[in-house]
């Protein structure tokens, strides 16, 4: 009764509908679509007292297409006690009142097809003129089949920057396999690990078993849980991934990679710390064909290392004995593996 009261007195001032917290239809979802939430033009809007409504988001998604959204939230809270609680895509919790994001302008999200996002609104029994305001710009998105993980003596290496078409800002891949998927970025001689809309779902975009922002998994090797690896990008620029097949990168006590340069050699050491303690390094040149590996020092009394044609797999063939290689020494190959099996050594690698 209260609020129908209240719905008929913010009528009759031209306020909005959606202040009765209602979902907006599924019609105004389209390309091209703004949706603008309490309503109006996007300009913060009044919230009346003792006011709780969560606003989702809905991006559909489906095998072929789905929708992606910008959304823009303006808190202009006024009543200390009043809130709002911004559940992102990754599934973190913000919130938020009259003591942050105040006049430090609209914040802005990503949201990928098929992810959960909403904000809360929430206000207590005083009447403080908090507003608020949620815009939502609709875009939609292709989703591609998925990739199958190429096995044995090739290497799975992406560059999310390839799928880039100049239009849109969206571009995803989804890589499946038959088994767990170990995922890693490499290491770059000028890396700048600041993409944050840039996302890893553990899955498929129809079946999500769990999704992260790619700053949260990209320091490390990440494995999935699933059999299937999507990550999506709203950045554009090179972004390079290499894949392995769980069997394989669980044989390494640890793997890290790679993305070679022309001219400035990527500097890296390996060293065996403690008996069967064995570690790879996978090396790729995304740009070209041919690396180079530069200024191998030895620091152990003896060396089991080698270098592989592929990734760390016995079906790659063994290429070069560390333990009397002269240095440098040009590959014309695109990528490579470097396998310590007991060593202690140091070296450089470009793109040749
Ligand atoms: C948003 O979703 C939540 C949880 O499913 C639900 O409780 C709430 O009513 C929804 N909001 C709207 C405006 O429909
Ligand atoms: C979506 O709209 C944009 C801008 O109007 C257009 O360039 C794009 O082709 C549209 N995409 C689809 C799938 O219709
Ligand atoms: C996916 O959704 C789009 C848009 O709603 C629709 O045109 C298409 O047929 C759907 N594809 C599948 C495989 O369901
Ligand atoms: C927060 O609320 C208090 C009490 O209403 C108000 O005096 C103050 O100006 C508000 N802060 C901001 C940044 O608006
Ligand atoms: C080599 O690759 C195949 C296919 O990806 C995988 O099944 C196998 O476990 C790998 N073997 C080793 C020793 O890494
Ligand atoms: C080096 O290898 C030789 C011959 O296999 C062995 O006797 C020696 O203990 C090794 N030295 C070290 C430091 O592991
Ligand atoms: C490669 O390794 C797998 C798993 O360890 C093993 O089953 C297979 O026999 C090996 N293949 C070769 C050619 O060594």
């Amino acid at each position: 009764m209260g609020l129908k009261i209240l719905f008929l007195v913010l009528l009759s001032v031209g306020e909005s509908l959606a202040l009765d917290c209602l979902q907006y239809p599924d019609s105004l979802i389209y390309n091209g679509s703004t949706v603008y939430i309490p309503g109006f033009d996007g300009a913060p809007q009044t919230i009346p007292a003792n006011f709780n409504c969560i606003y989702n988001i809905s991006v559909p998604v489906n095998s072929t297409s789905g929708m992606y959204a910008y959304v823009v939230l303006q808190n202009q809270l006024k009543g200390l006690n009043d809130y709002m609680i911004v559940s992102d895509v990754d599934g973190r919790k913000y919130t938020m009142n009259n003591r942050t994001g105040m006049n430090k302008g609209p914040i802005e999200y990503a949201v990928f097809p098929g992810a959960t996002f909403s904000v809360q609104v929430v206000t207590k029994s005083v009447f403080m003129d908090s507003r608020f305001s949620l815009t939502v710009r609709y875009y939609s998105a292709k989703i591609s089949p998925p990739t199958q993980l190429k096995t044995g003596a090739e290497m799975n290496y992406f560059d999310m920057g390839t799928l880039r078409d100049g239009q849109h800002l969206f571009s995803s891949v989804t890589f499946v396999n038959n088994e767990q998927i170990s995922m890693i970025m490499p290491k770059q001689i000028d890396y700048v690990p600041t993409c944050w809309d840039c996302f890893v779902i553990d899955g498929t975009f129809t079946n999500q078993t769990m999704p992260y922002r790619l700053k949260d998994v990209d320091y490390k090797m990440f494995t999935s849980s699933s059999f299937a690896i999507t990550i999506i990008s709203f950045q554009n620029g090179f972004l390079p991934f290499i894949f392995n097949t769980l069997s394989e990168s669980k044989q390494y006590t640890a793997i890290w990679a790679l993305s070679t340069k022309p001219i400035i050699s990527i500097p890296t050491s390996l060293r065996t710390f403690y008996p069967g303690f064995i570690e790879a390094v996978e090396v790729v040149n995304y740009q070209s064909n041919g690396i180079v590996m530069q200024d191998l020092q030895i620091n152990s009394q003896n060396c089991t290392a080698y270098v592989v044609s592929g990734p760390p797999n016995n079906s790659s063939q063994v290429i070069l004995d560390l333990s009397t290689a002269t240095m440098p020494h040009s590959f014309d190959l695109k990528y490579f593996s470097v396998v310590n099996q007991d060593c202690d050594f140091s070296f450089g690698v470009r793109s040749s």
